[in-house]
């Protein structure tokens, strides 16, 4: 059913270096979540505190009762069979073939048969596409099928959440459209929590339900995709569209001359709110709400365009 995870207050640094501070959000059970940030905000330190890979220095991260932050080896190491985890660049092991990959985490964590662990490995490897390419080695296919052998190894021991870093970087922008839907068909199936960290922004504004945005060392914000894609905060704003004016520079901050010189600058409208993907394995999906309807709740006038049809990018359409 998928288990929602409760961070409240979690603050992390290396040293003097303070990563991000007083993070506070709820990912609800079953969702899907898109984490954005500049390059260096802390987005792949957050997934690894998220698995207790790192202590934070203080705060929460509450998973079923239990705060990972502070309990014990033996509790973490079973709170992390929860989780599922699609690492940057697939983390295969390069002298296995795809079977063997997607088979390891079976045999190294349950006591399966090797008859048990065949279906479910080919269960896997279906599910994301790759039936007969189990001989391969990671090196002898492309970035894509990589990223979907290494969905489909985060999937074997049924995860309640599944961690993506970065699943689309490297891959051209077709492959990125069919990762984006297979994401989408899997939570429909599967019925996970999703966490996905990107800097995609086609994948932010299109496949998730939640939008989180790391910046300056704390969460900027968090919340319903239609929230942040109508939100005018200049930090939002700006990531949210790929705009060069605004508060992010080059080098993460713009300094005070910078910001002067694009006081009167007009900022472009925002552009409009396209449709979320949705699932097409026939399966709906559990937290699939109305087109436009966090901006009806709210009051919200979202951009003229939005939910029409054409704006949503399905793969095939
Ligand atoms: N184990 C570590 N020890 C010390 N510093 C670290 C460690 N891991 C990460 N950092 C620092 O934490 C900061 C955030 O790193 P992180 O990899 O989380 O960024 P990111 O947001 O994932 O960036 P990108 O988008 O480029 O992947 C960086 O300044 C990095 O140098
Ligand atoms: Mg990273």
């Amino acid at each position: 059913m998928g288990v929602e995870i409760q961070i409240e207050g979690l603050t992390k640094s290396f040293g003097k270096q303070l990563i991000w501070g007083d993070v506070t959000l709820t990912v609800p059970a079953g969702e899907i979540c898109v984490m954005l940030g500049p390059s260096g905000t802390g987005k792949s330190v957050l997934l690894k505190t998220l698995i207790g890979l790192l202590k934070p220095d203080r705060g929460s991260v509450v998973i079923e009762g239990t705060d990972i932050a502070t309990c014990s080896e033996r509790e973490l190491y079973e709170i992390r069979k929860l989780f599922g985890v699609l690492f940057q660049d697939g983390a295969m092991f390069g002298s296995m073939n795809l079977y063997d990959n997607v088979a390891f985490p079976l045999r190294e964590h349950t006591k399966k048969s090797e008859s048990e662990v065949r279906d479910i490995v080919m269960e896997k490897m279906e599910l994301v596409g790759l039936v007969g390419a189990e001989d391969k080695l990671p090196g002898e296919i492309s970035g894509g099928m990589r990223k979907r052998a290494g969905l489909a190894r985060a999937l074997v021991l049924d995860p309640e959440i599944v961690l993506f870093d970065e699943p689309d970087s490297g891959l051209d922008p077709v492959r990125t459209a069919f990762l984006n839907q297979l994401i989408v068909d899997l939570n429909a199936q599967i019925d996970a929590t999703f966490l996905i960290v990107t800097h995609d922004i086609n994948t932010a504004r299109t496949v998730p339900d939640n939008i989180g945005l790391l910046y300056h060392r704390h969460l900027a914000m968090f919340g319903p995709r239609e929230m942040l894609l109508s939100s005018e905060e200049p930090v939002v704003r700006q990531f949210l569209n790929a705009q060069r004016v605004g508060p992010i520079g080059m080098s993460e901050e713009k300094d005070a001359d910078e910001l002067a010189a694009e006081k009167d600058q007009e900022l472009p409208p925002l552009p409009p709110i396209p449709l979320q993907l949705e699932p097409t394995n026939g399966q709906p999906r559990r937290s699939q709400r109305p087109p436009g309807d966090w901006c009806r709740a709210n009051g919200v006038t979202p951009p003229p365009g939005s939910f029409e049809p054409a704006m949503s990018m399905t793969p095939g359409a």
